[in-house]
């Protein structure tokens, strides 16, 4: 029976095991530059099988947070690779979440203070994004009041995500990661509630909800192949103020189906009831299941019993784990020995240095 530690195949790679470091933002990348703090931190987690890298922002309007690392120009590919060299190094795959916030963001954050962009006109309620103060210094604001983007400026942005991509793979990276959850851009366009367009990526019907994701997937396959291209998703997903809408389900069956017949490296989906958002139904994720046949990823609330069951069962390939992976470098190695799991610090996640951050010590170390 298939557990967490058995090797897996995704297109060309080989990996050593089935635990995936889920994308965690951590915002210590001054001037969107990746550092070798970075690499460090990765590399000390590089007993993951797969590591995706926190979000990455691929344009400067795409940035909803302070010190993200970016990948659109030629400094940040630079910066990247030694990340790469140092996680392959240690023998695990890296593929990094290629992101757009669209709404999530603050004029403060924006080339010329304009305002975000987005599906729609209308500001995320109650939401916030990690921009400037008044003072300079940075903190939480709320979400400004974006701008809905013009059907022709569509273009224009799937391109940011294909550059990006391309970009990716001059970094050393072995791919990327779509980032198509927890309500930033490409979710603003998935999602019903939110999606109040009226063109053809309006949200009248299921095939013009998922059309914005599709397009920036086929940019992206077409520049760095299909196996070097996954995407992530929170179905049912609440988060940043998306809302249910009727079709709900098939709107990510259809795409489900439409990423199956592409062959992508992977899906990775995130449940979002760990973090108070209400479960995917009943049997959603055998239905996702059945209608896409590649790797597919859970992330959220898991562990080693939980992935195991479900590695077991056929319903999922990979595990994702997040926020354990920031305090237990050693995370897989820990699951795999039975040894104690250190708690996250919530208070180091965002921004600072070196502390809390590449001095947790692994449980050898410890011991
Ligand atoms: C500090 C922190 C930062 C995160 N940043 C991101 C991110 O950049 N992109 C993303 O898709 N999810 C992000 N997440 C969500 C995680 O990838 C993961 O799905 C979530 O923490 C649930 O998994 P867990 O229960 O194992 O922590 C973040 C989570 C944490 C704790």
């Amino acid at each position: 029976m298939t557990n967490l530690f058995d090797s897996i195949q995704i297109g060309p790679l080989r990996l050593k095991n089935r635990a995936v470091m889920a994308p965690m933002t951590r915002a210590r990348a001054p001037g969107n530059l990746p550092t070798a703090e970075m690499a460090r931190y990765y590399a000390q987690r590089a007993n993951a099988g797969l590591i995706v890298t926190e979000g990455t922002v691929i344009s400067p309007e795409g940035s909803g947070f302070v010190d993200c690392p970016g990948l659109w120009s030629e400094d940040q590919v630079a910066a990247w690779q030694p990340v790469t060299q140092a996680v392959h190094d240690q023998g695990a795959a890296i593929f990094t979440q290629i992101w757009h916030v669209g709404r999530m963001s603050h004029v403060s954050l924006q080339p010329g203070g304009t305002a975000p962009i987005s599906a729609t006109g209308r500001p995320a309620a109650n939401c916030s994004a990690f921009g400037y103060l008044p003072d300079g210094s940075a903190g939480f604001v709320p979400a400004s009041t974006p701008r809905a983007l013009e059907t022709a400026e569509i273009p224009r942005v799937v391109e940011d995500f294909a550059h990006a991509a391309e970009n990716a793979i001059r970094a050393g990276f072995d791919g990327v990661e779509i980032h198509g959850a927890n309500g930033y851009l490409v979710e603003q366009f998935l999602n019903g509630a939110v999606n109040d367009r009226t063109d053809r990526y309006g949200s009248q019907s299921v095939e013009n909800r998922i059309r914005f994701a599709l397009e920036v997937v086929d940019a992206c396959i077409v520049r760095i192949g299909a196996e070097h291209v996954g995407i992530r998703l929170s179905p049912f997903g609440r988060l940043h103020d998306l809302g249910d809408f009727e079709g709900e389900e098939e709107t990510f069956l259809a795409l489900a189906r439409a990423l199956s017949e592409r062959g992508v490296a992977f899906v990775h989906i995130m449940d979002q009831s760990s973090r108070g958002a209400p479960a995917m139904p009943e049997g959603f994720l055998q239905k996702f299941r059945a209608a896409y046949q590649g790797v597919l990823i859970l992330a959220g609330g898991m562990d080693r019993q939980k992935s195991d069951a479900m590695l077991a069962e056929g319903l999922i390939d990979m595990a994702g784990f997040g926020a354990a992976f920031t305090s237990n470098p050693d995370l897989v190695e820990r699951m795999r020995h039975g040894w104690p799991i250190v708690r996250p610090d919530p208070a180091s996640f965002y921004g600072g240095d070196a502390r809390a951050y590449t001095d947790w010590p692994t449980w050898l170390e410890q011991a």
